[in-house]
């Protein structure tokens, strides 16, 4: 059975995330989703989310293309999840291109990273209802 990785916040789930996870798991056959915590999403990147980490990790629980949701925690752990899940293929959007390479040098998993989906993402959506823009 081929395990692949892949990491995020998915807040306020939209459809470039199903695209991603879709994406993901054609990588393979069993997906795992590797989801930031609500004290790593602030203390980290001073990011709030608008979903609890819980409630993120439902939405992601009820999608066919997700195996098993696990808490990111910190920077640092996924040398080690990909060792201790034994995981085959770590996947990332290309927003991210480049920067997990070294995965591939320290364990036997190869890295992929995957085009965006243009024209959205969880900022655009939180700016957009911001400023009352209610796209039709
Ligand atoms: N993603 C994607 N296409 C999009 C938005 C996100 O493929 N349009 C991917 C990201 O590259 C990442 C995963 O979905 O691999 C989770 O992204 P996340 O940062 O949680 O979502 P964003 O919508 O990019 O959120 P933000 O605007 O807060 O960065």
């Amino acid at each position: 059975m081929k395990r692949v990785i892949t990491y995020g916040t998915f807040d306020l789930l939209h459809y470039g995330h199903i695209n991603l996870l879709r994406r993901a798991k054609e990588q393979g056959d069993y997906l795992i989703v590797v989801l930031s915590t609500d004290e790593f999403n602030w203390n980290e990147k001073q990011k709030k989310c608008y979903f609890s980490y819980e409630k993120r990790k439902q939405l992601l629980e009820a999608i066919r293309y997700v195996d098993l949701v696990i808490p990111e925690e910190n920077w640092d752990q996924k040398v080690s999840d990909v060792k201790s899940y034994h995981i085959d293929t770590f996947v990332m959007g290309d927003d991210w291109s480049g920067k997990f390479d070294f995965i591939q040098e320290e364990t036997d998993a190869e890295v992929i990273y995957l085009a965006r989906t243009p024209e959205i993402s969880t900022s655009q959506i939180k700016k957009d209802l911001e400023s009352g823009k209610i796209k039709g």
